[in-house]
């Protein structure tokens, strides 16, 4: 992957990763690691798939015994630097979108973000350092959108936990912001757009172009554009900033 590297120092830093073998995770994790950043990462599978050197653990965060291991890890490694990152996409409108959908985009997308996020709280404050939680929210966070009932609905919780979070921790020195991407062009929009396709009755790509140009900017997003954003959340220079939603998303949302 080559990208430029920010400015950023973030050596003496234990960065961790979730959902790293995702497009955004895996550009994240190398511009932490280039950052000087020690980097720790995890998805389902049981190894990193991207170029630089990780500690890897592979955990599913949809089952109970998984997410507790992963607390369990992240106890004992007390990171510096949260990026939690892991989401599953679907779609149905509340005609359609049944109860199984919300509790499987519920379990990764909430329960699963809470849990990771508060396990890494507690081992900061119990270690007595400050920290940098950065929670993956969405454009589909900041209004609901016909199709798309209960992803829209976990992205708007991950904003609220957020800035719950950032209030209660920021005595700890623990800042706590969101980053809500528009349309990145990741392996997620692979399951978009066949989603789309079978919704909107299109053809496979139409809805990935569509949502491209229409962005201000013109294009969809690429992940490293994510990545440089959360560069900046975990390091000092944004060192003044918490409990903020900061849209990555070419124009696309005003608020
Ligand atoms: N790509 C976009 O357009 C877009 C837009 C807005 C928000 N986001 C958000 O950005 C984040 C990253 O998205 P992405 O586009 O890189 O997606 P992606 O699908 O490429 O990566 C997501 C990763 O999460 C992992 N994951 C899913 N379920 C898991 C589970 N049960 N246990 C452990 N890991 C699990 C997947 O294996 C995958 O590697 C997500 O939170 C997503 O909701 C993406």
């Amino acid at each position: 992957m080559s990208f430029d590297a920010a400015p950023t120092d973030l050596s003496g830093k234990t960065c961790l990763v979730t959902g790293a073998n995702g497009g955004i995770g895996m550009a994240t994790a190398e511009h932490f690691a280039a950052c000087g950043a020690r980097v720790l990462t995890t998805d389902i599978g049981d190894s990193f798939a991207g170029e630089c050197q990780t500690d890897h653990h592979g955990f599913d965060l949809m089952s109970d015994a998984g997410l507790d291991a992963c607390c369990d890890w992240i106890a004992a490694e007390t990171p510096d630097v949260l990026f939690n990152n892991a989401a599953l996409f679907d779609m149905g409108s509340v005609l359609q979108a049944d109860l199984a959908q919300h509790d499987r985009l519920f379990a990764v997308n909430v329960r699963a973000m809470y849990a990771v996020m508060q396990a890494a709280a507690k081992a900061l404050v119990a270690a007595g350092r400050p920290g940098s939680i950065i929670n993956m929210a969405s454009q589909a966070g900041h209004r609901g959108e016909a199709l798309v009932a209960h992803y829209c609905a976990t992205k708007a919780a991950v904003i609220s936990y957020t800035q719950s979070a950032a209030l209660a921790l920021a005595e700890h020195r623990i800042r706590v912001n969101a980053i809500s991407p528009g349309v990145i062009d990741t392996p997620m929009w692979k399951t978009v757009d066949s989603l789309f396709a079978r919704f909107e009755d299109k053809e496979i790509g139409q809805k990935k172009r569509e949502v491209g140009e229409a962005v201000p900017l013109g294009y969809m997003g690429r992940p490293f554009e994510v990545a440089r954003v959360a560069v900046f959340l975990a390091g000092a220079q944004s060192q003044y900033i918490t409990a903020q939603t900061i849209s990555v998303d070419g124009g696309n949302v005003l608020r």
